[in-house]
């Protein structure tokens, strides 16, 4: 069955907009995660970022406190961060590149130009029990690469898909990127999951794309809550993704 993981980060940009630097404040990004997951979500996605624009450190002490699924942190591959993810033990960890003039994780990591920190940091957290994952564009050598550093999952940037869907040609090609990198994935023995820009409505057209796991969706679920409740958002998403019969595979 392919898997939600409920991306809350926005939950907390709308309580830092007005309560940034203050102990309490809402909307509770923690309350919010425990809706997602009476829904029926997953997995719960928190990016706690060097600037910390959004997810604080109380937040993930208390999501591991209380989650009752899955818990995966995105992290930049810096030391700071490491070392709090070694002590926090999140069930997994997706390695995203950060810039901090960006708006959301733009591109995906360029695990080629780190191999070695990266094969350094996958050894570090197998050995805490924590799996990882690299958030990747669907490039054949950036696959490779992480096959190479030990990642047990990728997860595919699944942005210029996204942006793409407008424009049909476009989609078509964005679409045979991933079905493609999915598929040397596959074959090199790694886990598939996708994640940016996911919506109600490109969704379908991703579930031609094999061998996915799990799919991290934040901006379109936390802005459909705002019509018609976290609860019924995630509920609808998880409609949809029931449809996913492992794409297109013969
Ligand atoms: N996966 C990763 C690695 C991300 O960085 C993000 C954005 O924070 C998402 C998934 C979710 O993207 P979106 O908010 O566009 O659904």
């Amino acid at each position: 069955m392919l898997k939600l993981g409920v991306n809350i980060d926005h939950v907390a940009t709308l309580r830092e907009a007005r309560y940034r630097g203050r102990e309490t404040g809402e909307p509770d990004p923690v309350e919010a995660a425990a809706v997602c997951e009476s829904a029926g979500a997953h997995g719960i996605t928190v990016h706690l970022r060097k600037d910390r624009r959004h997810i604080q450190d109380k937040d993930v002490w208390k999501l591991k406190e209380t989650l009752k699924t899955r818990f995966n942190l995105e992290m930049a591959n810096k030391p700071e961060i490491i070392e709090i993810a070694l002590k926090l033990g999140p069930d997994i960890v997706c390695i995203v590149p950060e810039n901090r003039i960006e708006v959301t994780t733009e591109g995906g990591l360029d695990v080629l130009a780190q191999k070695e920190s990266l094969r350094e940091t996958c050894a570090r957290m197998k050995d805490a029990g924590i799996e990882v994952s690299l958030f990747i564009t669907p490039d054949p050598e950036q696959i490779k690469a992480a096959a190479e550093v030990g990642a047990p999952f990728i997860e595919l940037h699944t942005g210029a898909f996204a942006e793409s869907f407008h424009d049909e040609k476009l989609r078509l090609t964005e679409t045979e990127r991933l079905v493609n990198a999915a598929g040397l994935a596959h074959s090199l023995e790694l886990n598939v999951n996708a994640g940016h820009g996911l919506n109600y409505r490109n969704l379908r057209t991703l579930f031609h794309v094999p061998f996915l796991k799990e799919l991290n969706i934040g901006h379109s679920i936390i802005s459909r809550a705002v019509c018609v409740g976290l609860d019924s958002a995630v509920r609808e998403m998880l409609e949809i993704m029931k449809e996913y019969k492992g794409g297109d595979v013969e």
